[in-house]
This record gives structure tokens, C-alpha cells and sequence, in this order.
């Protein structure tokens, strides 16, 4: 990760601009004393860099939340920053902040909040969730140009590496997104897509709340399916398979399809090392044969006015359950411009979104971003709304 080292910390008023960054204003950990946030915007993106002021010395990098792709926008904000604090840098791996030449179309890489604001219009739409390499990606846009691929991948490397495949194939049918996949099923219309592709997805043999298959996400897949869509599921992992097995076995009706060591079209980069290994491969595919009713995204996420900070004091590393999700206040900040900020975990209890909320005494809000509109979040934006204004 894109990370400077500078002798001191000598903050600046702000707002203020360097180039083409603005920076907006710095929030400061009430706990923490040496962590402070400082917002910044570049290219209509907004997010935060992450001062960690310690004894020894003073780092300077990306807060993980808000980070954006490509990354070339965090090196470039870094450096600003640095200059604009006059900084002396000790140790930096910020080399190149400038495009790679393959990056410097990205309009193929949408945003979810992009999603949120219109949904791409098109006969047929086939999802992939955590494509990797993006080998059988590219692989299915380029011999399909008439079907547009959606790709959602949480890793931002593979992320990158994708859209400069794009651009170098001239791909015109291939939307790529970071984001968890579990929550960006929610903001897909009913009945449009006609394959979801789950390959080889992270087994989390320890940690099984993390995995992509659950019955929450096979009845999203089975909701943006049209009749006859197909899930796709192949893994190697005969762990994941049997658990897999168990979670669709276990819906109440669903047309299923077991293969076993199955070829396909395109070999991915992790079944060649699986099939050089003479590990099994499993394909488990739900065929879905239902209409659903159509997607409801209507809801608000403003906040009444108000900022009490004992109220907020106190709400601080707290857990409240709302009634089908939770929120949890991780981090309280304050703002050298008089607001208050937290850091918040919130949504469903499977696939909570992390997110900033600014309180200030005229206004408050999510920073950079408002969650995704799902009835789950609604709800618990609401009880947010009552906990920190009463
Ligand atoms: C084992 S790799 C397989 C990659 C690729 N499908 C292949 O066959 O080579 C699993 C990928 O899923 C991604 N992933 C895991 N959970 C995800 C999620 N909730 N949403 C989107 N991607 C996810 C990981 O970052 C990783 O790149």
C-alpha cells in the first residue's frame, strides 16, 4: 500500500488546495491522539488520508474505508499532501503517481453509488463475483459482445489489472466494480440476470460468516434472476462443497444442478493450479425458475439537525441491534471545524458496511458515501438518526 514517511506532523488550516487535490478538513480520534483523517477530493472522489503521529515518527497513507481505485489517486494525494505541509519525507514507496497508460480510460470502472443512480440498461446481464486473474471474465465479455458482464471483485489489484485488460482489449460490454458482491446483489433489479458465476470463491474455512454462499445471497441471486438463470458455483474445496451442498439443499424448493470435474470454456488461474494438483473440482448450479417481485429502493438517509457530544460520548465503541441489523460505533473523531465524526459499522449482520457519519451543529451526513439504499440499512439509518439526535 502507497505509504509516506515524514519527520513531523505540521497540520495546515483547511480547506486548501495543492494542484488539482483538495484537501477539506481534518478529523482527529478523540481516543486516539495520534490518528487524525484528512478528507480529501480529486477527480470527483472523495476519501481520507490517515496520519498515525507516533514518537518515532509520522506516517502518512490511505485509510482503508474509503480508499479509491485506482490507486494512482491516493499516490497523487499523498505527495500533495506532503508538499503542502511542507514535509520532510524520511521514506516513501509513492514512486509513480501518474496513470498507467491502460488506466487512463476508466470508465468501465463504475462505482457503487453509480449503480445506485442508474443501473445499466442491456437484454441480457451476466455477473461474476470475486473474478480474480479475470481470466474467464474477459474471456466470456470477448467471445459474448452482445451480453454485458458485470465483474465485482474486493481485491483492487485484480481490480486494476482487469480494467487495463479492457482498455487493451477495447472491451465495450465489461463494467467492473470493488465492492463486496454480497451488497451489491441488493441494488440489482429483479429478473435481469441471466448467470451469476461464484468460481472458486474464498473457502473461510475459519471464518464461515465471511463466505459468499449463504442462504441471504442465494436468494438474492435467485430475486435478480431471470426464469431460468443460472447461479454458478465450482470450487475445489470439498468443505465448501458439502456446506454449499447443505445451504441450497436446505431452501425450500430449487432446481439444482451437482457436476463433478466438469470442464469449461476457460480454465481460471486457480482451477489450473487445482487441476495441476489432481484436485476434484465441483460445480453446483441453481437453476432459478421463479419471478420475483420487483426491487424496492425507496427510503432516506437525512438526518435530523443537532450535534450533542455528550450524547455522542457516550454512544462511542457501543453496539445497538436494530431489527434485522445492527450498528456499531466504532471510532469518534473530532473535526478541527467544530463537527463531530464516527466511524461506523452497519447494516445486516452478515454483510455490514463501514462507513463515516459527520454530525455538525446545521447538517450531518455520510462521508464520502451513504450506504447502499437496502430496506436493511433504512432501518437502521433511522435508529442512527434517534441515537445521535435524539
Ligand atoms: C480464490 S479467488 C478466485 C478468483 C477467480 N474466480 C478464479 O477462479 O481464479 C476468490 C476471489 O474472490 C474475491 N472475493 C472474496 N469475497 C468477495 C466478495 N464478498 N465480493 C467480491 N469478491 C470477493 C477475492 O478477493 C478473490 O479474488
Amino acid at each position: 500500500m502507497p505509504h509516506i514517511h515524514i519527520k513531523s506532523f505540521n497540520p495546515v488550516a483547511l480547506p486548501a488546495k495543492k494542484d488539482n487535490v483538495d484537501f477539506l478538513f481534518m478529523a482527529s480520534n478523540v481516543a486516539h491522539k495520534d490518528e487524525h483523517l484528512v478528507a480529501t477530493s480529486i477527480d470527483d472522489k472523495e476519501f481520507f488520508l490517515l496520519i498515525k503521529d507516533t514518537a518515532e515518527n509520522v506516517l502518512l497513507k490511505s485509510e482503508k474505508i474509503s480508499r479509491p481505485s485506482p490507486t494512482y489517486l491516493v499516490k497523487q494525494a499523498l505527495n500533495k499532501y506532503a508538499a503542502l505541509t511542507n514535509s520532510e519525507i524520511l521514506a516513501s514507496n509513492v514512486n509513480d503517481s501518474s496513470k498507467n497508460v491502460h488506466l487512463q480510460k476508466d470508465d468501465s470502472l463504475w462505482t457503487i453509488h453509480d449503480f445506485v443512480k442508474g443501473f445499466p440498461e442491456a437484454d441480457d446481464v451476466r455477473i461474476e463475483v470475486g473474478f480474480g486473474s479475470g481470466r474467464h471474465l474477459l474471456h466470456q465479455a470477448k467471445e459474448n459482445p452482445e451480453i454485458l458482464f458485470i465483474g465485482i471483485e474486493i481485491h483492487k489489484p485484480s481490480v486494476e489489472q482487469a480494467l487495463k485488460q479492457i482498455n487493451i482489449l477495447g472491451l465495450k460490454n465489461l463494467i467492473l466494480l470493488d465492492y463486496d458482491a454480497r451488497l451489491f446483489l441488493e441494488l440489482v433489479p429483479s429478473n435481469i440476470v441471466s448467470r451469476v458465476y461464484v468460481h472458486f470463491p474464498v473457502p473461510w474455512d475459519k471464518k464461515p460468516h465471511r463466505r459468499v454462499i449463504s442462504p441471504a445471497f442465494i436468494n438474492e441471486s435467485t430475486r435478480v434472476l431471470a426464469p431460468q438463470g443460472r447461479l454458478e458455483l465450482r470450487t475445489d474445496s470439498e468443505n465448501y462443497f458439502t456446506y454449499s451442498w447443505e445451504t441450497f439443499i436446505s431452501l425450500n424448493k430449487a432446481k439444482l444442478e451437482v457436476n463433478k470435474n466438469q470442464e469449461i470454456a476457460i480454465s481460471s488461474k486457480y482451477e489450473d493450479r487445482w487441476k495441476k494438483m489432481e484436485k476434484n473440482i465441483y460445480d453446483i448450479t441453481l437453476i432459478n425458475e421463479e419471478v420475483s417481485p420487483e426491487l424496492n429502493l425507496e427510503g432516506s438517509f437525512l438526518f435530523k439537525n443537532g450535534l450533542d457530544e455528550e450524547r455522542l460520548n457516550k454512544l462511542n465503541t457501543t453496539t445497538q441491534k436494530v431489527e434485522g441489523g445492527f450498528i456499531h460505533f466504532e471510532r469518534l473523531y473530532k473535526t478541527d471545524d467544530e463537527r463531530m465524526m464516527f466511524r461506523v459499522s452497519m447494516g445486516s449482520f452478515e454483510r455490514p458496511e463501514h462507513l463515516y457519519v459527520i454530525i455538525g451543529k446545521e447538517k450531518s451526513y455520510y462521508f464520502p458515501t451513504q450506504p447502499v439504499p437496502s430496506q436493511v440499512n433504512f432501518a437502521v439509518h433511522k435508529h442512527l438518526d434517534k441515537l445521535l439526535h435524539g
